[in-house]
């Protein structure tokens, strides 16, 4: 059967889709981004990859499987790492994991709206250095989350699975979507949704649309009290404008999970009060990741048996 590259280790059981449809798999056993280099060579030796989103599959790499690779699947909902584009151009079909990870983003996005609004970060870091004198009663004095206005920018599957979730909080929600989604809180202006939401947690793909959506302009539109959440992609967020902004108290808190140059993380943002930062853990549950794993190697099964799957990638403008 095809040949078809695993570029990362995977969750145990992960690649079992490929394996029963009876498929050549070359899985690595490393857990290191793998370089343009050895991107190229894979993509001329397989009819599929399945990759991570730190696996940048280019125009190079698309060219270099010209005549061979027919799909790419990639083990993220986000496929910011993929030229779309090109992949068109190469006859490449591109596969995501869609529906399999929002609960488990949800409920991330909800620990960093939690985390974030009561000061956890800084009062665990506090404890564990030595720095807690004995309860105060002025002590890591936070914002209630309960009866709190939430505004989701982007409203697609995970935002509204935080919504959910806001709903047993008993907070108001707002909205903001490029398309008016005819539902209860819709909020057509992003600057209004900004100036009225208590929280604001953000839901958008990576595109360069949405590139630092929250710049410096927009930050300033935020209340002193508000608090910021970003599960989604770290460059929606222009991070140095971030960290000035809560150095001067122009928020109140940010919980961030994503960040615009992954691994680094911006040395103000790191230093900057009231942040609560994690590696880019959303969709970090065991059975999710493995379930993510098996929706990936999914659409390569599909693809290379002349199938549409569910999972394929369509984006606007590109055939
Ligand atoms: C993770 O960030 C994903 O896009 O699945």
């Amino acid at each position: 059967m095809a040949p078809v590259v695993v570029t990362r280790r995977l969750p145990d059981g992960g690649v079992d889709p490929l394996l029963a449809a009876g498929h050549d798999v070359e899985t690595n056993d490393g857990d290191e981004p793998r370089s343009a280099d050895e991107l190229r060579a894979a993509a001329a030796r397989a009819d599929g990859i399945v990759c991570l989103l730190t696996d940048r599959i280019d125009a190079d790499v698309l060219a270099a499987g010209a005549g061979r690779l027919r799909v790419v699947a990639n083990v993220a909902v986000g496929f910011d790492n993929i030229d779309v584009a090109a992949a068109g151009q190469a006859g490449v079909a591109i596969c995501n994991t869609p529906g399999v990870l929002d609960e488990t983003v949800a409920d991330l996005a909800f620990l960093l709206i939690l985390a974030a609004s009561r000061l956890a970060g800084d009062a665990a870091v506090d404890l564990r250095d030595g720095r807690w004198p004995g309860w105060g009663i002025l002590q890591y004095l936070g914002r209630d989350v309960h009866g709190a206005t939430l505004g989701l920018v982007g409203y697609g599957r995970i935002a509204q699975a935080v919504a959910r979730r806001a709903s047993g909080f008993g907070m108001q929600l707002l909205h903001h979507a490029r398309h008016d989604t005819g539902k209860p809180g819709y909020v057509a202006d992003l600057d209004r949704l900004l100036a009225e939401s208590d929280i604001v947690s953000l839901h958008v793909p990576m595109t360069p649309d949405t590139s630092h959506l929250l710049d410096a302009r927009r930050l300033a539109l935020l209340r002193p009290t508000a608090v910021l959440v970003n599960t989604a992609r770290g460059s929606v967020v222009d991070e140095e404008a971030l960290a000035v902004a809560l150095e001067r108290g122009e928020l109140f808190a940010a919980g961030l999970d994503v960040f615009e140059r992954e691994p680094s993380v911006h040395p103000r943002l790191l230093a900057a009060p009231r942040a609560v930062l994690l590696p880019h853990i959303g969709s970090a549950s065991q059975a999710t990741r493995t379930q993510m794993a098996r929706t990936a190697c999914d659409g390569v099964v599909a693809v290379l048996a002349g199938e549409r799957p569910p999972n394929l990638v369509t984006v606007e403008g590109v055939a």
